[in-house]
């Protein structure tokens, strides 16, 4: 069985996973603090991922009690993310690769957030999926391996990022996401927001005006009401075009719900109420937020389909970080 490490360094988390054939070997995170910049400072990240990213490779090995000759083949994001990031995690995979002859499987973030939901809910294509992270929003049909239909993207910011944004205007820390969540426990949503585009047919999301919308009203409402207005205003445009698009496609039954958002539970439970007629799934928190283990699973999914000898060393040391890619394009 091909046993494959991976590294994720597309934004701010130093990831590293161990996996092969349905065992996971061990799966780190190490999570930088940007707080003190207000949001995440992008030079610093990726020295942030240069000093923490070789001894985390071996606290992973450690964990599995293996050594590098244990590993078949390397796994690594290369592509979206902040590029000086990605650059770090692309840069140390093709030198173990190279130095120790070994395949390298290049990964595409959001393929990984999207099978994230495949490997940890069994789900089998095709099936719908809506990604919420800190940097994208879109609404898709995962058809199979790297066939991807996109129905809706964001216009502008993504969930996540809105989120963050208000959480730092309210005065709460970074990521914005868990600390909304935690601080509208037991407040009712009070702010009527605007829903953007809830009447309107497309698929596409806007989340700019909500975001100005939710920080105004910092003027006139405490940072609880804030919080939880906003995260309810979020889950009722979700379920909405959520509820559109299985109504466009009713013969997907499975829609899942991945990235770092979809470990907010009152977004999840008020989409599963709402969106009765489809069955809904939403990774494990860990598998939700940013991992290696995805891009570990996403790889192993390629090599079962397309066998090693495709990614040998040779052809993948012209490999480079990528910062905008759809995954339309893989
Ligand atoms: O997928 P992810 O870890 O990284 C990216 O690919 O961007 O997503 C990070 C985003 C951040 O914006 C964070 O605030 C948000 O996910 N997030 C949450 C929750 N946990 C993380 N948003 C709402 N509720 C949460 N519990
Ligand atoms: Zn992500």
């Amino acid at each position: 069985m091909t046993k494959i490490i991976a590294f994720e360094t597309s934004c701010d988390d130093t990831c590293v996973a161990i996996y092969s054939d349905g065992n996971v070997f061990s799966n780190l995170i190490y999570s930088q603090d940007h707080n003190k910049f207000g949001g995440i400072f992008p030079e610093k990240a990726s020295r942030n991922h240069l000093e923490t990213i070789s001894k985390l490779t071996e606290y992973a090995l450690q964990e599995a009690n293996m050594s590098l000759s244990d590993i078949d083949a390397i796994a690594v994001t290369y592509a979206p993310g902040l590029v000086g990031s990605l650059m770090v995690g692309v840069q140390f995979a093709k030198s173990i690769a190279w130095s120790s002859k070994k395949y390298l499987v290049p990964v595409h973030h959001i393929e990984g957030h999207i099978l994230s939901a495949k490997y940890d809910c069994n789900l089998s294509f095709p099936y719908g999926c809506l990604v919420v992270s800190g940097g994208h929003t879109l609404l898709c049909i995962a058809h199979d391996l790297g066939k991807y239909e996109i129905l809706g993207k964001s216009l502008d910011d993504a969930v996540g990022e809105c989120f963050d944004k208000v959480a730092r205007c309210i005065g709460l820390n970074q990521p914005g996401g868990p600390a909304i969540e935690a601080l509208s426990i037991g407040v009712e949503p009070s702010i009527k927001f605007s829903i953007p585009l809830l009447h309107a047919e497309t698929l596409n999301f806007s989340l700019s005006g909500l975001k100005t919308a939710a920080i105004r009203a910092f003027d006139q409402n405490n940072a609880k009401e804030i919080a939880s207005s906003l995260q309810h205003t979020i889950a009722v445009m979700l379920s909405n075009k959520l509820s559109k698009a299985s109504a466009q496609f009713p013969e997907i039954m499975n829609w899942a719900i991945v990235g770092g958002v979809a470990a907010n539970k009152y977004i999840f439970a008020y989409i599963q109420q709402s969106c009765t007629n489809i069955k809904l799934f939403s990774p494990s928190k860990k598998l939700c937020t940013d991992n290696a283990l995805m891009i570990a699973y996403t790889a192993a999914q390629y090599v079962e389909k397309f066998g090693l000898s495709k990614y040998s060393y040779n052809h993948s040391m012209a490999l480079m970080p990528i910062s905008r890619l759809s995954i339309e394009n893989l």
